[in-house]
């Protein structure tokens, strides 16, 4: 139902995508399934090796994956790789949409992106 989606708008810059996003499925997985035109976002398919679904949250959501979800090791020593790190930065591969988010999720995606990988 309508119920179990989210519409997830990714802010790139200038550019701004909109899809619906399952409850949980990852921001990487909105990404792929809709083939959003995000240039090298998630190169390494979400398996924690690249950095570049490098996503800053919103406070509130931030705030609340931090309690439920918080970053794991790996993905803090990938964010330290990403340019543009914020306060509020998460990888996209790791944040799953539930059905705590609201209705709209917004997240931004930095213009520029770096793959861990590559250096
Ligand atoms: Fe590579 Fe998230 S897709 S770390």
């Amino acid at each position: 139902s309508n119920l179990d989606t989210k519409n997830v708008k990714f802010l790139n810059g200038e550019r701004k995508f909109e899809a619906r996003g399952k409850v949980g499925q990852t921001l990487l997985d909105v990404v792929v399934e809709h083939d959003l035109d995000l240039d090298g976002f998630g190169a390494c398919e979400g398996t924690l090796a690249c950095c570049t679904c490098h996503v800053i949250l919103r406070k509130s959501h931030y705030e609340r994956e931090d309690k439920l979800n918080p970053a794991g090791e790996e993905e803090l020593d990938l964010l330290d790789m990403a340019p543009e790190l914020n306060d509020y930065s998460r990888l996209g591969c790791q944040i799953k949409i539930t059905n705590k988010d609201a209705e709209v999720i917004e997240v931004v995606v930095p213009s520029i992106t770096r793959d861990a990988r590559n250096s």
